[in-house]
Formats: C-alpha cells, structure tokens, sequence
C-alpha cells in the first residue's frame, strides 16, 4: 500500500501530498499523523522556509473518513480525540503553510485549509462544510474558523446548506488568497513558497505571528504586539542587511539570523 501522506523537499520549500486518491483523500487518523510529522521534519530542518500541502487534482480532501468514522461511539472519539489530536499541529507550525486546493476541499478537508496559513485556490477548487447532510456537524474549526473567514452570513448559509463555493467565490469572500488556472496551480504556488523561503527566515515567522495575533486580540492589544515584535526585528542581523541592501542597490543576502 502507498503512504497516505507523500513529503519531499523542493529547494527551500517542504511539499505534503494528501495521498488516497481511492477515497478523494478523505482524511482519517494515519493521514493527520502523516502530516503532523512531515510538518515535526520540516520545522527542525533550517534550510526549509515555508511548507505546502496540496492534494491531487480531484481533491484536497473530501472530508474525514465517513466509512472509517461511521459506527464510532461517543466514548471512542472522545478518548481517542478522533482525528483532531494532531489537528493543530498544521496551526502551531511557525514556518508558514500555504494549503494549495484543486478539486473538493469539504469538511475536514475545508477545515484544514483553513488551518494553514493562506489557501491558493485552483479555478476547481469547491470548498464546503457539508456535514449537515450526514447528520452531524464541522468538528474540527468549520463553525469557528469559516466565519471569521468568510463573515457570519456566508459561514451560517455553508453550514447550514450544504452548498459548496467555488474558487471565485472563496476569494471575493475572503477564503482563499489566490486563484491560480489548475494547471498552473502547483508551480505558482510553489514559486510563492520559494519566495516566501527566500526571505529572512526570523522574519518571516515573526510576521506571521503578529498577522494570527489579530484573530486572538483586541486591536489595541494586535498593534502593541505588533510594534513590541517590530522593536525586536531591529536585532536581528538580516534587519540591518536588508536595510543596508537597499541603502546599497544591491540584492539582500539573508542569513536567519
Ligand atoms: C470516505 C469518501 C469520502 C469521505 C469521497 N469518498 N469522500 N470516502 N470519506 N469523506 C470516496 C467515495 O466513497 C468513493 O469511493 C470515492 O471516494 C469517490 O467518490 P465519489 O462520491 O464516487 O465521487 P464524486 O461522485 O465525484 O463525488 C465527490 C464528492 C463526494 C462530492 C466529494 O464523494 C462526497 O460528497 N463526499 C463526501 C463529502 C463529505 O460529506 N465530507 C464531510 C465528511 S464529515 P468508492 O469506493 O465508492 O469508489 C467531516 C467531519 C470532519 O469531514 C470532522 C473533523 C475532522
């Protein structure tokens, strides 16, 4: 049997491939705790600036396991905290992750899109929370993460509908960062990475911090981390080399530090 999660290293970037293409990549605990050690390996490796996850070209993921989770009693997903014990491991990440969706992302699998830092979306992509037809609910951010995405109304008609967005719409509404054709969608996004990677890496976690500080504060609070982080920055090396860069005409050369 195939890996249900693929990883490898494309220069700076470290690549998750969703892999059950038999069942739309629909996620059970094996996927997770793929992902969540490709994740442990590429946060230790310092040559490694951003990560992707991606799916194939049908889906991202179609939502958990139904076959698998089907008969599950309520004691068992508690004790075994069903697929949600590795769930954050994708949110406390501090390289950031950019989830590249083609095809179905319903879910579990919306969910965990939208767990990762950004979504580029292919012109395919259908993003849903669709539990409501098998009786049961998001359990792992649907409720919670979608409308602080999308707004209250959007998130309430997704919910409660079943009705899936397609890529246009999850960018006007603020889902997803960019629509990418689907053929394209792998490249640019790992352009993006690369892009990403390419910046200094303290930097860059740092600014990642403070923009997932603004889902967890007060505005006042936001800014003053915010400006407490900004202060900080003025220690790091790569501060003083990218300014002098510009100062110089030339091209930075980061080092992380
Ligand atoms: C298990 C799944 C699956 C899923 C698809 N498959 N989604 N298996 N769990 N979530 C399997 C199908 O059974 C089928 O297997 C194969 O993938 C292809 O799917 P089809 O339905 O034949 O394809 P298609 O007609 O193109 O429809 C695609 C689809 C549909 C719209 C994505 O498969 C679908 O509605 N899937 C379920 C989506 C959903 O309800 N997701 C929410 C799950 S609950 P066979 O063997 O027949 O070929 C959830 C809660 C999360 O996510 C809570 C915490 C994480």
């Amino acid at each position: 049997m195939s890996p249900v999660v693929l990883s490898e290293i494309i220069g700076k970037v470290g690549l998750i491939r969703i892999n059950r293409p038999e069942a739309m990549n629909a996620l059970n605990n094996d996927v997770v705790d793929g992902i969540g050690a490709a994740i442990d390996a590429f946060e230790a490796d310092e040559a490694i600036g951003c990560i992707v996850i991606t799916g194939n070209e049908k889906a991202f993921a179609a939502g958990a396991d139904i076959g698998f989770m089907k008969d599950f009693d309520y004691l068992h997903a508690y004790k075994t905290d069903f697929i949600t014990r590795n769930w954050e491991r994708i949110k406390t990440a501090r390289k950031p992750v950019i989830a590249a969706v083609a095809g179905f992302a319903l879910g579990g699998g919306c969910e965990m899109a939208m767990m990762c830092d950004m979504i580029y979306a292919a012109d395919t992509a259908k993003f849903g929370q669709p539990e409501i037809k098998l009786g049961t609910l998001p359990g792992a951010g649907g409720t919670q993460r979608l409308p602080r995405a999308v707004g209250k109304a959007k998130a309430m008609d997704l919910c409660l509908t079943a009705r899936m967005m397609d890529a246009v719409e999850a960018e006007k509404s603020g889902l997803v960062a960019r629509v990418i054709p689907a053929d394209q969608l792998l490249d640019e996004t790992l352009k993006a990475a690369q892009t990403i990677a390419g910046f200094s890496l303290p930097v860059v976690m740092m600014i990642k911090e403070s923009v997932n500080r603004a889902f967890e504060s007060s505005l006042n609070e936001g800014l003053l981390f915010e400006r407490r982080v900004f202060h900080a920055a003025f220690a790091v090396a790569d501060q003083k080399e990218g300014m002098a860069a510009f100062v110089e005409k030339r091209k930075p050369a980061f080092k992380n530090r």
